[in-house]
């Protein structure tokens, strides 16, 4: 559990059902379920309820069944009283079979679960939106909390509707729009790293910063989600959503306190600052994958898997340059880049410093800019620095601070879920937010859609294409795998 203090923790009612909808879905059975296993199995939120609801036809078996394997990793290092816990939900339960876009079932469901219930829409957006204009403030008891998976709405606009139909429902404070990363340990590592040490906060601006790379390439390919992804793409999947949370918990100004209101209204004024600057054939990047292997595994051409449409160009790697338009910014770009089927892992920020102003002559070997990585799986922190020695005192040579930040206790899912379950919205994206991040993207999707930037390509498992500066090796051969 992440621990801190928080004003709307202390005084929130506890949650007491969870209902999951799209249960069925891939999402629950993989994430959602999985991390709330892990948080129930610390034994905290003895006696919630869990009810699973789906448009499928379900029988009580199959349910169990996804229960059943989504909790079993989380007995094995359960508490007492975890294991106890795990056990009552794996006999207790139950799964309904509703369609959330019809009138009135969705409020006869909540109605009939013991209160507050956290309503978890684990759907497309646009259901979510519809099974929401469809309930009333009145068929939500005191103390609802409503959960929104991502994607948030589909554009600027559609999500700022689905904002206005929430706010006619609940209050902000139990509205929690989910990003899964803002549950992730070593994201959460970077308020501690930034602003409960003294040494980086003086030189954390343009002044001593070249630039800031967040990067997440993926060795997995489409594993079946041709569905969802081919009308995603990278940009939409990826960093509109979670890679701009992480550059906001990056550049923000330290908050006076770690609760909802302080650190949301710093990474809302972040992101309010940023946008990708024109032209965008040189501030941004799209391709997609060709056939190829990574490691022992063939990866298919991305077109010839089954659900993808060639014609709609889904890019499956794609790179944006933010700019912040702030004193602290100014200048500095932030480079975010994510894709799939790459040949290495690469999941880290890489904070670039400015070479020193001076190098004192007489030193040998290369003086190379300090480099701050923070990795986020393999969870570590690592520094590099120049360093005369050994051997020749006077040469140069590159050293790595390197600390293994290790595994949180949680789940990213389970982190977030934590949060909805005490009713403290810190780890939910703002209302603002979540159009904010639209507002980045939009013209860069627009402009793509309109072929104004080449759709590249690159073999799955090679680096991504040659051409960017980004698929390059880092100067250790590689980020971390
Ligand atoms: C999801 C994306 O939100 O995040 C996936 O839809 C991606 O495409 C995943 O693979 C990455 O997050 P994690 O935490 O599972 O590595």
């Amino acid at each position: 559990m992440l621990g801190l203090v928080t004003s709307t923790r202390e005084t929130a009612p506890s949650v007491r059902s969870l209902l999951i909808l799209g249960a069925s879905g891939d999402l629950t059975g993989r994430l959602l379920f999985p991390g709330l296993a892990r948080l129930l199995a610390t034994g905290r939120h003895a006696g919630l309820t869990v009810v699973g609801a789906g448009a499928e036809d379900w029988g009580a078996e199959q349910w169990s069944q996804r229960v059943h394997d989504a909790t079993e990793a989380a007995l094995a290092d359960a508490t007492d009283a975890g294991r106890a816990e795990l056990e009552r939900i794996r006999r207790d339960s139950v799964y309904v079979q509703l369609d959330v876009t019809a009138p009135g079932e969705l409020a006869r469901e909540i109605a009939a679960l013991p209160g507050p219930v956290a309503v978890y829409f684990a759907l497309p957006p646009a259901v979510s939106q519809k099974a929401c204009g469809l309930l009333g403030p009145a068929d939500l008891p005191e103390g609802t909390r409503l959960v929104l998976e991502k994607p948030f709405g589909s554009s600027e606009a559609s999500a700022a509707a689905l904002n206005e139909t929430l706010g006619r429902l609940v209050p902000e404070s139990q509205i929690h729009r989910v990003d899964h990363f803002l549950g992730k340990g070593t994201v959460l590592n970077i308020l501690g790293l930034r602003f409960a040490n003294n040494f980086l906060e003086p030189v954390w601006n343009r002044d001593h910063i070249e630039k800031v790379e967040i990067f997440f390439d993926e060795d997995l390919a489409l594993e079946g989600r041709a569905g969802y992804y081919d009308r995603a793409g990278a940009l939409r999947d990826m960093i509109q959503s979670h890679l701009l949370q992480v550059l906001a918990v990056l550049a923000m100004d330290a908050p006076a306190r770690l609760d909802e209101r302080d650190v949301r209204d710093r990474i809302s004024t972040v992101l309010r600052s940023a946008r990708v600057p024109e032209p965008f054939t040189e501030s941004t990047r799209r391709a997609r994958y060709t056939a190829g292997s990574i490691g022992d595994r063939h990866v298919p051409d991305y077109t010839a898997e089954p659900g993808v449409d060639p014609s709609r160009g889904t890019e499956t790697l794609a790179e944006i340059t933010v700019m912040l338009a702030s004193w602290r910014w100014a200048g500095v770009p932030f480079i975010l880049r994510s894709g799939k089927a790459l040949g290495a892992r690469r999941k880290e920020a890489v904070v670039t410093f400015r070479p020193v102003p001076h190098l004192p002559e007489g030193f040998r070997g290369v003086d190379e800019p300090n480099r701050l990585r923070i990795g986020f799986g393999p969870d570590v922190l690592q520094l590099d620095v120049d360093v005369n020695g050994p051997g020749d005192v006077l040469t140069l040579n590159r050293v790595t601070l390197d600390a293994d930040l290790g595994e949180a206790d949680l789940l990213p899912y389970g982190e977030v879920l934590e949060g909805v379950l005490d009713g403290d919205p810190l780890l939910s994206v703002r209302a603002d937010t979540a159009e904010s991040c639209w507002r980045i993207v939009e013209p860069v999707l627009e402009a793509w859609a309109a072929g104004e930037v080449p759709l590249q390509t690159y073999a799955a498992g090679s680096r991504g294409p040659a051409d960017w500066a980004t698929s390059a090796a880092g100067e250790d051969g590689a980020g971390p795998s």
